[in-house]
């Protein structure tokens, strides 16, 4: 938020006919957050959420943090000619590392890529294969970069003993009317309820919720999403994403 008063004001996107549930307000000057229903979403720079929200307040982390890898899509918008925008943060792994450092002993699952040093505590890696309709990379070579790598730090997860090559097609088509991705890096919604559900816990943290697929997952599964995100138009997308999750038919009947 450019001031403390603009951060009163009700978005646009916010139809409070509909949604009843969901209020305003402003915690710090540089931090604005919304709630709806249980989860609570902030638009703001994560390591000043981070400083005033205590790691005990979470059960885990599911998040897909700026790789460190300068990402520079070579994609275009609508018009055929603007280059797609780069990601917040990503000249390092600083932003991850503070996170890990930061959370302590909380199980994490946490996105990356091989191109950098895997985060400290990494126990098991698993594979993201995004489809053979993605993966440009070096044409030359016989082979497409079509997987990212995912980390598990710590312990609590549970549920099925399944593969640990998940293989989910990416979104793809940026700017489709009606379709497509909302965010260059957005990840698959059956992905992240795959990951989210085998979380231990209640509230599941992401610091760095670009378009909003975990919390999208974790009101779809019952959980309660704690998000933050820097740049407004993905905190919009995931407000929206998040508040439709929330009222459409509950996956799980029954459970809280
Ligand atoms: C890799 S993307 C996450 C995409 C997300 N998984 C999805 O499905 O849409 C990382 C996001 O972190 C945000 N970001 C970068 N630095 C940040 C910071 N200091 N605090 C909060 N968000 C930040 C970026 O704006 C970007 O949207």
């Amino acid at each position: 938020m450019d001031d403390a008063g603009s951060a009163f004001r009700v978005p646009s996107f916010v139809n409070l006919g509909r949604v009843g549930r969901l209020e305003m307000e402003c915690w710090k000057v540089s931090v604005e957050w919304v709630t709806i229903g249980p989860h609570r979403l902030a638009c703001g720079d994560c390591r000043d959420v981070m400083s005033s929200l205590a790691p005990a307040s979470i059960d885990c982390v599911v998040t897909d943090p700026p790789y460190g890898i300068e990402y520079e899509s070579g994609m275009t918008g609508h018009d055929g000619g603007t280059a797609l925008p780069g990601i917040e943060g990503d000249s390092d792994t600083s932003l991850r590392d503070a996170l890990i450092e930061w959370m302590g002993n909380t199980p994490a699952i946490i996105f990356g890529s091989w191109k950098r040093p895997r985060p400290a505590k990494c126990k098991a890696v698993l594979i993201w294969e995004k489809g053979d309709h993605v993966g440009m990379g070096d044409l030359s070579m016989p082979w497409k970069p079509n997987t990212e790598e995912i980390y598990i730090i710590g312990k609590g997860f549970s549920g099925h003993r399944g593969s640990s090559v998940l293989k989910f097609n990416a979104p793809t088509s940026w700017n489709s009317v009606g379709f497509g991705r909302k965010h260059p890096h957005e990840k698959p919604r059956r992905l992240m309820m795959e990951l989210v559900g085998k979380c231990p816990g209640e509230t599941v943290f992401d610091p760095f919720m670009g378009s909003g697929r975990t919390g999208e997952a974790c009101a779809k599964l019952g959980k309660r999403f704690i998000g933050v995100e820097l740049c407004r138009d993905h905190f919009e997308t995931s407000c929206r994403r998040i508040e439709d999750a929330l009222h459409a038919e509950p996956l799980l009947a029954g459970c809280a």
